[in-house]
């Protein structure tokens, strides 16, 4: 903090008490929920309202369909019952179609299976695909990543590489990932697009380099679809009629994808997503599963083994209102993209306001292109590391998280998340860009 501008627009004195009590060394390094908390504590104790884009969650209500399918559902009486680990067969056609409708590729319905949140797809996915070859033990994360993955990685002491993508974007990404691939030791890679933090997407020629990569090198391509459909730069909302959600399926056979359905149906506190398996990994024999499941195929080891061990099925009502948005989405009755484009307006809005008082966005092309305005952006100030950009924003009312804990190698940036700020909230955000720029430019 300039020592001479102590007029900040949230109470210089009790920020600094609070970020004292946190016991946080230093918030700009804190995680997700250490911040949120520190957050609470400040508002609770100024009054005033942080403009808040830490935390990933939707903001919107979720999506009507689901609800109500969900409590036609219980009335039934399917609380009681177990639900099939494999998943509820409407949900599996419905999830078939919906790939082939959005996607334009081709899965079995046995292949698409309910997971408690894409999570639980990824953790998974890790579990059985990192037991299939003992020779390829190590997974590959293209960063800048969702935190969590790199947990679950760390939690079922697996072995993972990584790097930051920001440099090797376009035909670049070619030589990259083959230095890597070549070694031997990687079974899968992970990536998602559009990308958490960043928002980038990766393009038809970086798909096409990953499919080709996997195939050559037989490593599995985790493809982690959290927010499916949301480069809202082309419209990817009409069932069966191009442009598709672009995946690296269409270059490999080795894929799995992971679809969330917390951020494009905010259905995130229902906690379902799906996992959908290639059908030629599906059917695929490695014998050294047999060390650890029943059967050497894989289909069968990840339903009947993983799935079965972590948590026996998944919750009954859910499938039903999943299996409903699917429906009515495949039928051409839900515009899902059309409901969350809220979150592209407002980033479109936010970027400029930083943009207009000195900051700069971090990741912001896609090869030759713009990224597209979405749920997350990234932005820096001129002079400062991430960590001390959070820090200072925090005298000025603004929350958010920083690369660094997302494998990224842009230290100077910070994460935005624009679904929980309001429109009635710009002003302020505009108001307290305006103030840190006055306060902290040369
Ligand atoms: C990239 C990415 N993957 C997965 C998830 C989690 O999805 P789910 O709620 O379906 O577990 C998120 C949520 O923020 C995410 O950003």
């Amino acid at each position: 903090m300039n020592t001479t501008t102590k007029n900040t627009p949230i109470d210089f004195q009790m920020v600094t008490r609070k970020i004292k009590d946190s016991k946080l060394e230093s918030p700009g390094r804190a995680s997700i929920r250490e911040i949120k908390k520190l957050i609470d504590d400040i508002e609770k104790a100024t009054g005033e309202k942080f403009v808040r884009m830490e935390m990933g969650v939707p903001g919107l209500p979720p999506t009507r369909i689901g609800i109500e399918a969900e409590i036609e559902a219980l009335k039934t009486g399917i609380a009681a019952i177990y639900p099939d680990i494999y998943g509820i067969p409407q949900l599996k056609t419905e999830t078939s179609r919906f790939v082939k409708l959005f996607m334009d590729i081709d899965v079995s319905p046995e292949g698409c299976i309910p997971t408690c949140g894409s999570m639980m797809g990824s953790l998974a996915a890790f579990m059985t695909i990192n037991r299939c070859n003992s020779e390829k033990d190590t997974t590959l994360l293209i960063d800048p990543g969702f935190p969590v993955h790199r947990q679950q990685l760390k939690v079922l002491n697996q072995k993972m590489v990584s790097f930051d993508v920001y440099n090797y974007r376009g035909n670049k990404l070619k030589d990259k990932l083959e230095s890597i691939l070549s070694k031997g030791n990687i079974s899968c890679l992970l990536y998602s697009n559009p990308n958490n933090p960043s928002w980038i997407c990766f393009t038809e020629t970086e798909l096409k380099i990953i499919g080709d990569l996997c195939n050559k090198y037989d490593v599995i391509a985790i493809e982690d679809l959290a927010y499916f459909a949301m480069d809202f730069r082309r419209d990817l909302s009409k069932p069966g009629e191009p442009p598709y959600q672009p995946t690296v399926a269409k270059y490999t056979n080795n894929y799995i994808l992971t679809i969330s359905s917390s951020k494009v149906f905010s259905y995130a506190g229902q906690r379902i997503g799906m996992l959908v398996i290639s059908d030629e990994i599906f059917n695929r024999s490695y014998p050294e599963l047999k060390k650890y499941y029943a059967r050497d195929l894989f289909g069968h080891s990840i339903i009947f083994g993983t799935i079965y061990a972590l948590s026996a099925g998944i919750t009954h009502s859910t499938q039903y209102a999943l299996a409903a948005i699917f429906k009515a989405a495949n039928d051409g009755k839900l515009n899902f993209v059309e409901e969350v484009k809220e979150y592209g307006e407002k980033a479109h809005i936010m970027k400029n306001l930083f943009v207009n008082n000195g900051f700069k966005i971090v990741y912001d092309k896609d090869e030759d292109e713009p990224i597209a305005d979405g749920f997350y952006f990234t932005f820096s100030y001129p002079g400062f590391t991430g960590e001390e950009l959070l820090n200072k924003l925090l005298y000025y009312g603004i929350s958010a998280i920083s690369l660094a804990i997302t494998g990224s190698e842009r230290l100077e940036g910070i994460r935005a998340c624009v679904s929980l700020v309001k429109r009635e909230q710009f002003k302020d955000l505009e108001y307290r860009l305006k103030k840190f720029h006055e306060d902290h430019k040369n």
